[in-house]
């Protein structure tokens, strides 16, 4: 039984589901847009809400080359202090040479430099600071904008992308939750219903802050902020046991999964605390008895700014 939840361990166990997840066809329309001649050098990423760096390891891996410099932002010193710990050791790993450069990180391997900077930073004061100089490249954010007020924040964030700049925005949570095998229908209904609203009813500064479809409503939101969709598709997390196990650290990913609901639910008006308790119980208990499966819908979507700010839909 655990009863420790640490989130950058949560972080680091959601990357092969994360892997799993993001579509493949969104991803290679980024990597072909990469590979343009008119590509500035060096290409300048930004990263918004980049957690512990898994997606810094996957866009490294996965460059085409030439010189990047690659700014990966996060509210959490926690989570910056892991991702530089993280990125030594992957890149080290994965054929790069790795070395500190001030406050950034240096890699390098045939074809590719990569000057990575790890930056403790609200994007909110990113946003505030710096306005909009119109500035990178590329964009990136993965498992992150369902969190904010997209129709306030998308148009400044757009802003940060310089003309005919390229976004990838992954893993957005699109307001379907499912466990398998089937436990209390009526209670489950109850409990996923209670949880998908915390996310609506979340609040940053007494404004709403974060949406259950965020993933539908960036069919919406991203030509009202100036950002043409060229690729979008699903990238639901599924995960399931393997014969003898469930993959990599998959089983904390589900325990805190099933943690996270129980805590937003705690003093919920709407949930009996002992129903709730039992719920929890009962589903911690699947993914030891490795019968737990469990799939959310999301959707990542790839596109670049264009030159005209179309009307609200
Ligand atoms: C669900 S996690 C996703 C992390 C990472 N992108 C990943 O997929 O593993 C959301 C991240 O956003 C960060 N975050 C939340 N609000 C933020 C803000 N205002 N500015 C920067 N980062 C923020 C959190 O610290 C957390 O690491």
């Amino acid at each position: 039984m655990i009863t420790e939840f640490n989130y950058q361990r949560y972080l680091s166990a959601k990357k092969t589901v994360d892997d799993r997840a993001l579509n493949r066809a969104v991803w290679e329309r980024m990597i072909l847009a990469l590979t343009g001649k008119d590509l500035r050098h060096p290409l300048e990423v930004l990263e918004i809400g980049a957690g512990i760096g898994t997606m810094a390891e996957r866009f490294l891996g996965a460059a085409p080359g030439g010189e990047i410099f690659y700014r990966a932002i996060d509210v959490s010193a926690e989570n910056i202090r892991e991702a530089r710990e993280r990125l030594t050791v992957w890149g080290e790993g994965n054929g790069y040479t790795v070395e500190p450069s001030g406050a950034d990180l240096l890699l390098r391997r045939s074809g590719i430099e990569a000057r990575v900077r790890l930056e403790c930073l609200d994007l909110f004061e990113l946003l505030d600071w710096e306005g909009a100089p119109a500035r990178y490249d590329l964009l990136l954010a993965n498992a992150f904008l369902d969190l904010i007020d997209l129709p306030a924040y998308l148009p400044a964030i757009a802003g940060l992308l310089r003309e005919g700049g390229h976004y990838l925005f992954t893993i957005n949570f699109d307001g379907e939750t499912i466990f398998q095998p089937p436990f209390d229908d009526e209670l489950e209904a109850a409990i996923l219903a209670c949880y998908h609203r915390t996310m609506d009813e979340r609040t940053r500064e007494g404004a709403p802050s974060g949406d259950s479809r965020t993933g539908r409503a960036l069919f919406r939101h991203l030509p009202a902020a100036g950002l043409e969709i060229l690729a979008a598709g699903s990238s639901d997390w599924v995960v399931f046991p393997g014969k003898d196990r469930y993959p990599a650290d998959e089983a904390y990913f589900l325990h805190f999964i099933i943690h996270t609901v129980a805590t937003a639910l705690k003093d919920h008006p709407e949930i009996d605390p002992d129903q709730l308790r039992r719920w929890a119980g009962a589903r911690h208990e699947q993914v030891e008895q490795r019968k737990l499966i469990y799939i959310a819908h999301q959707l990542d979507f790839f596109g670049k700014k264009c030159d005209f700010i179309r009307p609200k839909l």
